[in-house]
């Protein structure tokens, strides 16, 4: 897997697709409209009318675009595509946005995903003449196609050629002025819906773009191509044989479409974890078989000389950082603090040029944060930003960014940026071992395949909360949940209980299971709900068994026990008054899926008390003030 340059991805977007009756350029932005929670960062459009292709995009928000849509006439038409773009890095600006075009300005192509060799097909676009004008992969695509749309017998045969020639996940979305019925759509591992109307269809990112005008929904399967006309739709696989497609029925209506069909934001960006787990991994290995992280902008000889790691953040992104300290002593054998940023300058750290200051921060806004990074580059420490929003203040603050592709998180209590943090941080830490020598190369990469498969194991928990959500609904009426964990499991523990105090404005409390006999033991009564994160058994020398210990412990006090623990772990079932089990991870990857029952059981209860779980009374999601 190689890396596309900086400047080039975009991994969540909204796409859309028309063909049909009604004025195209109308359809597409209505569109993109109601998909624009999925990115922002720049809008673009293509419509056909008398065999010519017509486009305009813009950098910033879908009105920026509409504005300049105001300035000139259009034609009508009824064939017409669109993308609203959320880039993960790189300038969000006019010409990295979608659509783009062939050189001969007749193939227009929007994209959500990365392609991951765009790096050689561009060498081998230019070499054969090809001019390309932006940094973005998706370019190499149009022009691809306008290569192969010489030889092959029209658009939907065309990308049938180039997706076989594509590695990496993709959605595209494509229209032809020689080909002006038609829009043709292919996928792999990136969404794309077929909207099935009454002489018109639609192709979409999600169904949330077409629920006003049909509700019957195609699903798409991977590796399948699309051609979409007024009164019919075809689909193959990428060799052109007819392939199956699941029809059916959208029962929901536009106003839950933003929500792509979920009653909350909470509860579509847990469901929505999978696939953030596995697109922050995606391309961090290069051709050489080593981890390469682009937008790491630290020198290997400025990692050689780092002695001591600080990570700072505030919230759900702290808890990322007490996780992430066991597994960076551990792999690379450097002292690892991690503090809370609104401590941090105040107790005068000792800070120099070789200490390496993590921030974590989702949003890149959080004032506490900033502060502290800003704090430590006066100090002359090297600062390295893990952040989900593109181009925000701290990763423009910091030395080097990672960036994590979880995708727009509208709930204001942190679920998927969570997970995506986690693996980030593991990447970091990897990526320090192997620099630094601490790791074989070929132990850093078992490592991410460990964290490769964990995307599947993360949606296995979810296939099996059902037991979760009944016992949240159990406990609505609960004064008090404690939450007990060891190792990497206490700051999961502490991440429940504040899910807890977030979502259902409940007391709760997290506690170290080996600090129970120094002081939380004498808060255990009858009934009280404690629930436990237990290790795996194969891992940290006799983590496990003390735990059982503690799981005793406070079952024989009274304790109302919940216990997480991994799938054929026997020892705990006759101390569990409820027992979750969760697909088996190594002990330092285990924080990935233990996490998400915790995220359910939160969710879950503030819905039984009637709480509204996208926006907690008295939190926001972004906090810029100290
Ligand atoms: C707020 C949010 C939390 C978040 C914290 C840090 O308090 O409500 O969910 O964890 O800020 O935000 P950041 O954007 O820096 O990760």
């Amino acid at each position: 897997m190689g890396r596309p340059a900086p400047g080039t991805l975009t991994v969540m977007c909204g796409i859309v697709g028309y063909v049909g009756a009604k004025p195209a350029l109308s359809v597409v932005i209505d569109g993109l409209r109601r998909l624009e929670y999925r990115g922002y960062d720049s809008a673009g459009v293509a419509v056909l009318a008398d065999d010519k292709l017509a486009t305009a995009k813009r950098a910033g928000k879908l009105a920026n675009l509409e504005a300049a849509l105001a300035e000139r006439s259009w034609p009508e038409s009824s064939v017409g595509l669109g993308h609203t773009r959320w880039a993960t890095h790189g300038p969000p600006n006019d010409p990295n946005a979608h659509p783009h075009v062939d050189c001969t300005g007749s193939v227009a192509v929007v994209h959500n995903g990365i392609i991951e060799n765009f790096a050689a097909l561009r060498t081998w676009l230019e070499g054969r003449g090809h001019e390309l004008t932006s940094e973005t992969d998706t370019e190499v695509v149009a022009h691809l196609l306008e290569e192969e749309l010489h030889e092959a017998g029209g658009l939907a045969e065309a990308m049938r050629r180039i997706c076989a020639r594509l590695e990496g996940a993709f959605t595209l979305v494509a229209v032809h002025s020689e080909d002006p019925e038609t829009v043709v759509g292919a996928r792999r591992n990136s969404p794309l819906v077929v909207g099935r109307g009454d002489g018109e269809n639609f192709l979409a990112s999600d169904v949330a773009a077409f629920i006003a005008h049909t509700r019957q929904a195609v699903e798409l399967g991977q590796d399948q191509v699309v051609e979409l006309y007024r009164d019919r739709i075809a689909v193959t696989d990428f060799h052109g044989s007819p392939a199956p497609a699941r029809e059916y029925h959208v029962d929901w209506d536009a106003s839950a479409a933003e929500k792509g069909g979920y009653e909350y934001f909470m509860l579509k960006e847990i469901a929505e974890q999978p696939r953030a787990v596995a697109e922050t991994l995606l391309g961090r290995v290069g051709e050489d078989g080593t981890l390469t992280l682009d937008e790491m902008r630290l020198s290997d000889d400025e990692l050689r000389d780092i002695d001591k790691i600080v990570i700072v953040a505030c919230g759900t992104a702290y808890h990322a950082g007490l996780i992430a300290k066991y597994a960076i002593e551990h792999w690379c054998r450097i002292p690892c603090e991690v503090e809370l940023a609104s401590e941090f300058r105040y107790r005068d750290p000792i800070l120099d040029r070789s200490t390496l200051v993590i921030a974590i921060s989702q949003s890149g806004e959080t004032l506490d944060t900033l502060m502290a990074v800003n704090y430590a580059r006066e100090q002359r420490s090297r600062v390295l930003a893990i952040c989900n929003v593109n181009g925000s203040t701290i990763p423009r603050a910091s030395d080097a960014v990672l960036y994590t592709h979880a995708g727009p998180e509208v709930g204001v209590a942190a679920t998927k940026t969570f997970l995506t943090q986690l693996v980030a941080c593991n990447l970091v830490g990897l990526y320090l071992a192997q620099v630094r020598g601490t790791k074989y190369g070929d132990e850093v990469i078992a490592v991410i395949h460990q964290l490769a498969a964990m995307p599947e194991k993360v949606e296995q928990v979810l296939g099996t909360v059902a037991p979760v959500r009944a016992l949240a609904g159990s406990l609505a009426d609960a004064k008090c949940v404690l939450f007990l964990g060891r190792h990497v499991g206490y700051p999961v523990a502490l991440e429940g209980a504040l899910k807890l105090k977030e979502l259902a404005y409940m007391h709760a409390e997290a506690f170290a299971a080996g600090e129970l006999k120094h002081g939380p033991i004498a808060l255990i009564e009858d009934g009280l709900p404690v629930v436990v994160v237990v290790p795996p058994k194969r891992g940290r020398g006799p983590l496990h068994e003390k735990i059982v210990s503690n799981i005793q412990e406070i079952r024989a006090r009274g304790a109302r026990t919940i216990v997480i623990a991994e799938e054929g772990d026997d020892s705990v079932v006759g101390y569990a008054d409820t027992l979750i089990a969760v697909p088996q991870a190594p002990t330092l990857l285990q924080p990935l899926v233990s996490t998400v029952p915790l995220q359910v059981f939160a969710c879950e209860l503030a819905l039984a008390k009637g709480h509204d779980v996208d926006r907690p009374r008295n939190l926001a999601k972004s906090v810029t003030v100290e």
